[in-house]
Formats: C-alpha cells, structure tokens, sequence
C-alpha cells in the first residue's frame, strides 16, 4: 500500500502514537507534516525539537517531510505549512493530545478548559482549514483519534474523557457530511506506551503495546482504496476492532395503558435486556423503532 504524491498531516507527531503514523506514512512515498508544539504531556512550554527530530529521522530514512511547530488549536497555520510545502493536502491525522487527570471534585476550570481546548478545537481547527481543500479536490481522508477513557469511561478523567467522545459525535457528522466528496472520516482508540500512559505499564507491556502497532490501521483507513467511513476502531499489541453501537430491543408503553413511571417500572427488565437487540447505524435508522416503522 504506497502513499505516493500524498500530502500526509499528522499532529502532534513528535513522540509516540503521532510519530510512529508520520514515520509509516513516509516509509510508504507519503510527504508527510510533522506537526507538534514540543510542550510537555500536561500542555506546558512548547520545543521545535520534537517535529524536528522526527523529521530528521524520516529523511535520514530517505523519506520526505517538514516539521510545523504551531499549536493544533491555530490549525490554518498547520494546513498553511502543508500547502506552503506541498500544494495539497490529502489525509489529515488529528493525533495531538495531552492529559490533566484528576478527580472531579478536585477538577479546576482550567483543567477541564485546557483539555477541551487541546482535543477538541485542536481536532476541530486544523480540520475546519482542511476542509474546504478537500471538497474542491474531492478527495480526503481524516482521522480523529479518541480513547477508550471516552468510550467506556476512566477515573480521574471526566475532562480528557468528555472531550474524546465530542470528537467522536463531531467524527461522525463530518462522515456524513464529507461521503458525496470522497471525504472519509474514521475514528481510533489507540493503545500504546507513551509517555501519557508509560506510568501504567510494567517494562513487559510496554514492549507489547508499541506505538508502531497502532499505524497500519491509520494507514489502511487512509489509503485511497479504502472505502471506510463513519468508523471507531480500537488498536493495540497488534490487535484492531470495530466497535458499533448496541440496543436493547426495549419495552413499549402506551397500548390500553398509561406511560408513568409505575408502568415503566413493570417493563424496566425489557428496557435492559440485550439478549434480541440491534445496531442503528443512524438516526434515521434509530428512529425506526420508536416511531414503529418497519
Ligand atoms: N497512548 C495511548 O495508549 C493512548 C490511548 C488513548 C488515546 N491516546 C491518544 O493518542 C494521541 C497521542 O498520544 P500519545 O500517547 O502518543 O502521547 P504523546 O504525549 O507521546 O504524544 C502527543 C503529542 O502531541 C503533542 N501536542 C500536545 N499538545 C499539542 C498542541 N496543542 N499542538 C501540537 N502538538 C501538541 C505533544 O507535544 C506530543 O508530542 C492523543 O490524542 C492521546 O489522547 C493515546
């Protein structure tokens, strides 16, 4: 799968996850866009060094690349860079991410607003830029990357989760909204060692959950054949899963009786069960159920 001519963005690609995507997009002909601020894993300072020593090793490797250290949250300037190398953009990685975990009653606006800021409008704004370059070229592929912390929920981490989850709802619409162009939209949840999660592996685990595990799902989802769209993906040690929505069939009020909470209550073993549920792909689709359209 070679990535010839393709212009490649990946943020924050200078440690972990985002750099092993930049250095197997570029082993595979892409010319690739290191973005990352260079600050610590809590957001702090920023250092040129990190995008640079990442493009350092890609061309050291014979590939081709530029280092753009602007905070995802400036987004025109990351796709300007982009534009400004290249001419084009092709696949936008929204990579970029740091952490503030704490407890919620120890949760200080600040915390709860630097995590929002940096994952979501830093997801939102280099894409909002992209965006319209890839309507006109009718090409585009654009990967967000969430957390299982969002997906099923985590201690100490109500901010970093309610932010990886609002960019998997925004994911989704922008799949719908980008498919007429050839715009796919996927997202991932990615298990790897880095120095957001090196504290919660022992040495043994951190061999098994090698950030370069995770990129050949990006790869494969951004590759021009691909025809995925809409997608949540979980990867690690080698290991890749869709993951879809389930309901419960549920229970029906309303017929010869009234909707209160006593008669919810009577039903409530239906609400929850899932031995015969389904898998709306969408609100057209969940809606059937209620509103009885078959
Ligand atoms: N490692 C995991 O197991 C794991 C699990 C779930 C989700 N994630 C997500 O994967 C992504 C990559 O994380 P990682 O584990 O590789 O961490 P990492 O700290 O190694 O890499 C994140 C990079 O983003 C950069 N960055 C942070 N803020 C930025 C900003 N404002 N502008 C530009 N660059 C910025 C950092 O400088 C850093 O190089 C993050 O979005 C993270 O939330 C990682």
């Amino acid at each position: 799968m070679r990535f010839d001519n393709r212009v490649v963005v990946v943020t924050g690609a200078g440690n972990g996850v985002g750099r092993a995507h930049a250095l197997a997009f570029a082993s595979r002909g892409a010319k690739v866009i290191v973005n990352d601020l260079g600050g610590s894993a809590s957001g702090k300072g920023s250092d040129t060094s990190a995008a640079d020593n990442v493009v350092a090793e890609i061309t050291a490797l014979g590939g081709e690349a530029i280092a753009n250290h602007d905070s995802v949250t400036e987004g025109e300037k990351v796709i300007k860079s982009a534009l400004e190398a290249y001419g084009r953009i092709d696949v936008l990685v929204n990579n970029a991410g740091i952490l503030r975990d704490t407890a919620f009653h120890k949760m200080t606006d600040e915390n709860w607003k630097i995590i929002y800021d940096v994952h979501v409008m830093g997801a939102y704004s280099p894409t909002r830029a992209a965006w319209n370059l890839m309507r006109e070229q009718e090409y585009g592929r654009i990967i967000f990357t969430t957390s299982a912390s969002g997906i099923y929920g985590n201690f100490g981490q109500t901010n970093y989760s309610a932010a990886k989850l609002g960019i998997y709802g925004f994911a989704q619409s922008l799949a719908i909204e980008g498919r007429k162009k050839n715009i796919f939209v996927n997202t991932i949840a990615p298990m790897a060692v880095s120095r957001l999660t090196q504290n919660l592996m022992s040495e043994s685990m951190s061999e098994m959950i090698r950030p370069e595990l995770v990129s050949p799902l990006v790869l494969k989802l951004c590759h021009e054949s691909s025809v995925e769209n809409g997608g949540l993906y979980e990867a690690g040690a080698g290991w890749f899963a869709k993951l879809r929505w389930e309901r419960a069939k549920g229970g029906r009020l309303g017929i010869n009786q009234d909707i209160s909470v006593d008669n919810l209550e009577e039903i409530w073993d239906q609400v929850v069960d899932f031995s015969q549920s389904e898998h709306p792909r969408s609100t057209a689709e969940a809606g059937k159920t209620p509103l009885r359209i078959s």
